[in-house]
């Protein structure tokens, strides 16, 4: 059969990877691809090739000509814009949220509201249009506060304000000199909540869910969590902090409340699902965002450790029939370290060169992103160029080989990260048992 995979970063290299594995795939084709994703540019890849369409209608119309049997779709703006009613529309099988269910990324007031109305545990928050009555909001709630932008702000519109100067100076940003447009008209205003971070996704097909194995990704740019936020500069799974313990209650007090609940308000919630997650001192989990769709970086471990047929999954997903099966895990830790180009995320350089990419093998895998195919050589083209992937027996054996192929890898001004898993690896506790049973 023939998939389409819709996007161009690292997750959706990884997802195309991952396919193109299944005995069952003849082709998997991906809109708009990187260079990794390109025709006979990587091994054992030989069956997934780009195709140069993004816009909605157009991949509807070639879907339906080229054969495909199914879509998957990797980012959020797509899903946003409707993919999956336009595709559903013309009988097209698809898996991923239609547009009214991707508000629940798509809109932090939407998903709020949604979580307030259905008891889901979150921080406090009140949401505000006007610039006046937020300023005197976090008065009255003093700092540390969080302000955040209602709309897709590809990771710009969280400010975490330690002190009110700077809660007031983001909402004045936001609601006063329009600095983040339309997205930053309205904005949540919520308590900080103080913990450790993890991401937790699941499949949902409407009614059931499967959790995909835990992570945690790194979002600062600098070693030592330090510097700007970023999409993601690496990630691991399984995250040792999502005890089994922790995993069931996300399940029972969130995830399943949250597709419970849309399906009771009538916008059935279908596709990944991924929460990101604030765990407290005593392992109380609590929602700090949902999105509509997989983690990047958090999907190039997890596809690296995903031993059952991705092609399944899926179709039982569009069947909703999810309760009919479970998920294999590599019992070993996958890390993958995330390589930028020069001046990311503010201004990243394109068109450098990149040499000495060693060859995929069974325990490290190379994703790309900002990659194109250059007179037969690959160039950076966009921010985040590459996710190195490792399987190692413990974080640490995951993460040597992880930076020994990194290490070999060049091109001008790159910059990553030489801590990834610091925080697994450093945690006071023993490691813990398998995030899940069925890890
Ligand atoms: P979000 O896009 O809502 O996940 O926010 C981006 C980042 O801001 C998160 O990954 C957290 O590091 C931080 N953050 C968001 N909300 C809160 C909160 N209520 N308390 C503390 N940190 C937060
Ligand atoms: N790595 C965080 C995200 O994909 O949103």
């Amino acid at each position: 059969m023939i998939i389409l995979v819709v996007g161009g970063g690292g997750r959706e290299h990884a997802l195309a990877w991952k396919l193109s594995r299944s005995p069952r795939v003849t082709q998997v084709l991906v809109a708009p691809g990187n260079g990794g994703t390109a025709r006979g540019s990587t091994g054992p890849s030989a069956r997934i090739r780009n195709v140069e369409i993004v816009d909605v209608a157009a991949l509807a119309e070639f879907a339906a000509a080229s054969d495909v049997a199914l879509t998957v779709v990797g980012p959020e703006a797509p899903l946003a814009a409707g993919i999956v009613d336009v595709f559903r529309a013309r009988g097209l099988r698809i898996f991923g949220p239609t547009q009214a269910a991707a508000q629940l990324e798509s809109s932090k007031d939407f998903a709020k509201r949604f979580m307030q109305r259905h008891g889901i545990p979150t921080a406090e928050y009140e949401t505000f249009s006007d610039a006046a009555a937020a300023h005197g909001y976090v008065e009255r709630r003093g700092a540390p506060i969080v302000v955040k932008a209602d709309g897709l702000a590809a990771g710009k519109g969280v400010v975490v304000a330690q002190t009110l100067a700077e809660a007031h100076a983001a909402i004045d940003a936001m609601l006063v000199d329009n600095r983040i447009g339309d997205a930053g008209a309205r904005v949540v205003i919520e308590e900080f909540l103080a913990g450790e971070e993890a991401s937790f996704i699941v499949m949902s097909d409407g009614q059931h869910v499967l959790a995909l194995a835990s992570s945690q990704d790194h979002k600062r740019l600098r070693d030592g969590d330090e510097g700007p936020n970023t999409g993601g500069m690496g990630a691991y799974s399984p995250a040792p902090m999502v005890t089994p313990t922790i995993h069931a209650r996300v399940l029972r007090e969130i995830i399943l409340p949250t597709v419970q609940g849309m399906a009771a308000d009538g916008i059935e919630y279908t596709g990944f699902l991924y929460a990101g997650l604030m765990i407290d001192a005593r392992g109380n989990p609590r929602t700090l965002e949902f999105n509509c769709r997989l983690g990047d970086p958090e999907t190039q471990p997890i596809m690296l450790r995903l031993k059952s047929d991705l092609v399944d999954l899926l179709e039982r997903a569009v069947d909703g029939r999810l309760d009919e099966v479970e998920a294999e895990w590599d019992r070993r830790t996958a890390l993958g370290v995330v390589l930028a180009a020069a001046g990311y995320p503010e201004a990243p350089r394109t068109g450098d060169p990149l040499i000495g990419l060693p060859a995929d093998s069974e325990d490290c895998v190379i994703f790309h992103a900002g990659t194109r195919v250059l007179d037969g050589q690959f160039a950076t083209s966009g921010g985040r160029v590459l996710t190195v992937t490792a399987l190692g027996d413990s974080v640490r054996a995951a993460q040597r080989r992880a930076y020994d192929a990194v290490a070999q890898v060049r091109f001008a001004g790159q910059q990553y990260r030489t801590d990834i898993g610091h925080r697994a690896i450093n945690r006071r506790a023993p490691p813990a048992a398998p995030a899940s049973p069925r890890e």
